[in-house]
């Protein structure tokens, strides 16, 4: 396989210049709308990587993907195994080199609006102040794909990744939520969030913080070389 080089454009430098700046961020949101043409954005560059990206409008159908999220969050809570997972991979400190820190989640419970956050173990991260009553304003998006197959779900992955780091260059905050997707039944989100039109991968939530909120705390990274390798064809590199 022959690996071809191109030029970085404008958008790719934008984005690669958001990737240290971008955080889950499990916090409330302000009441401030997600701008319609920010979400357009978003969608556009996630159909560029090759999946579609829904923005979810409508009281009933954001109803009915909260409501799936509820659902798998309780089946979760009533797993030993889940628990004792999650347990094994939250909750870690400042030193750790994996896994999520007590200071990028929330108290166990959390839900934002109508939206309920997934619970990790020890979390301490506090709400930012947001004005008394203020709902939170978090945009629910779904990630999915046409085909249901190892590429589409690779495509996925993508067009999250870039959706997500765009809502970053922008200002705003965001969260993966992906509690519905494991367990194993998600048909509740294919039928009737999204019509049975499309196979959903991952929900975003996305929004704005209080100006100058600080950012939680960078999560810890494994080192490069222990999650990725070369590909025995193109390792080592031709000569030129
Ligand atoms: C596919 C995927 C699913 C995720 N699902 C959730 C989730 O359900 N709830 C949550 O709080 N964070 C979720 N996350 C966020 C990860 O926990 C987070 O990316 C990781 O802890 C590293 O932190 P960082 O994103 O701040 O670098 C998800 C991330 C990915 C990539």
């Amino acid at each position: 396989m022959e690996l071809v080089a191109r030029t970085p454009s404008e958008e790719d430098i934008a984005l690669a210049a958001a990737i240290p700046k971008r955080r889950t961020d499990r916090r409330r949101f302000t009441s401030w709308p997600v701008p319609r043409g920010h979400l357009d954005l978003m969608v556009d560059r996630a159909a560029e990587a090759g999946a579609l990206l829904i923005p979810v409008v409508g009281q009933l159908t954001r109803l009915r993907l909260t409501t799936a999220i509820d659902q798998a969050a309780l089946r979760q809570q009533e797993d030993p195994e889940y628990q004792a997972e999650i347990a094994g991979w939250s909750g870690r400190g400042r030193l750790a080199e994996d896994g999520v820190m007590a200071g990028s989640a929330q108290p166990a419970g959390r839900v934002h609006g109508d939206t309920a956050m997934r619970t990790f173990s020890g979390g301490t991260l506090p709400d930012a102040r947001t004005a008394r009553d203020e709902p939170d304003g978090g945009q629910l998006l779904v990630v999915a794909t046409l085909a249901d197959n190892p590429t589409a779900i690779l495509r996925a992955g993508e067009a999250a990744s870039i959706a997500l780091l765009t809502a970053t260059g922008r200002g705003m905050a965001t969260c993966p939520l992906s509690q519905p997707f494991e367990i194993a039944d998600t048909r509740a989100i294919r039928d009737e969030v999204l019509d049975g039109a499309a196979h959903p991968h991952l929900i975003l939530r996305t929004g704005w913080l209080p100006v100058s909120t600080p950012p939680p705390p960078r999560s810890p990274r494994r080192q490069l070389m222990d999650t990725v390798d070369h590909m025995p064809a193109a390792w080592p590199p031709r000569p030129r």
